[in-house]
């Protein structure tokens, strides 16, 4: 039976620590190398897509529906096989499968809750996999809900919760196992704008207070210029990385920095890409044709 030691939350800091691994951080945690994925439908959903990830990056993968972005998140999570090309994790030790085990956590568009199991019961079952006892990871499920806003609604169950309250006991199962990377798929494109924009904030939070290295799906570019560090826009048909921008900013993030010109900037900068990627003609001047 495994024994978990589970890192204290709050306490994770996104600075480097000097240890001995403060050399494993400086590489990056994942690449991907000229992957290519072909469904035995015969669909190319990528084709020699190449992305390296560092440790403790914000990137989101922004592009037009159907260009890869899911397949691409499956494949990072060994969750499918890749056709050609390779993916690594340089900064990990892998299992017999290739993944580094235990370091990855996955937060789909549906939160994918058990529904006869309370929001305690739910954020429970990575560790349950793992052998750990309710009562053993009681104070770390406590903790892990607290840093979503659920302290108080242990008891609850999925049924008696809003939208935004599941998907923030999807966060809190999927950060239980303190993994080193978050994927996460459109997590937030079925909710309002409001609710979005709060769990927005909390994962940017989170993001901040872990260190942990998180790739966001989303096609939102309001979205993506709010929340990276990094922006990766792809194309389709086959899905392949079209641009890749650094987004490098000295101001907070938060009501401020959405009225900034530099967000602004950014957003126009990122949609002209997007347009690009899905092919409308610009001119010069980033006008459609
Ligand atoms: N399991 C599957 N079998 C066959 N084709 C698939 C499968 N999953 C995705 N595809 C196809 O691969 C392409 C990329 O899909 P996907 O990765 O879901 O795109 P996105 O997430 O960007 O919307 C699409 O053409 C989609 O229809
Ligand atoms: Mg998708």
């Amino acid at each position: 039976m495994p024994i978990h030691h589970p890192r204290p939350f709050m306490t994770v800091s996104a600075a480097p620590q000097p240890s001995a691994s403060t050399e494993q951080r400086k590489r990056p945690l994942v690449v991907m190398r000229s992957v290519s994925k072909m469904f035995s439908s015969g669909t190319l959903a990528l084709s020699g897509m190449s992305l390296t990830v560092e440790n403790g990056e914000f990137v989101s993968l922004l592009g037009p529906s159907g260009c890869g972005k899911s397949t691409a998140l499956r494949i990072i999570a060994g969750l499918g096989d890749v056709s050609a090309g390779s993916i690594d994790w340089p900064s990990s030790r892998i299992n017999a499968k290739g993944l580094p085990e235990g370091d990855i956590s996955f937060v789909f568009q549906e939160p994918t809750l058990m529904p006869w199991q309370t929001v305690f019961g739910n954020v429970h079952l990575p560790l349950k996999l793992r052998g750990i006892s309710k009562h053993a990871a009681r104070d770390d499920i406590i903790a892990t809900l607290a840093t979503v806003g659920l302290k108080d609604f242990a008891d609850a169950y999925p049924r008696e919760l809003s939208g935004g309250m599941r998907m923030r006991v999807s966060i809190a199962r999927a950060l239980i196992t303190r993994p080193k990377l978050l994927l996460m798929d459109e997590p937030f494109a079925a909710l309002d704008e409001i609710t979005r924009q709060k769990l927005n904030d909390d994962v940017l939070r989170l993001w901040k207070e872990t260190g942990i290295t998180v790739i966001f799906v989303t096609h939102s570019v309001f979205e993506s210029a709010y929340l990276s560090n990094r922006i990766v826009v792809m194309k389709a048909r086959p899905g392949r990385v079209h641009a890749d921008f650094p987004l490098v900013t000295s101001l907070e993030r938060g009501p401020n920095y959405r009225t900034s010109e530099e967000y602004r900037a950014t957003c126009e900068k990122v949609s002209h890409s997007l347009l690009e990627a899905i092919g409308f003609p610009l001119d010069g001047h980033g006008e459609i044709h």
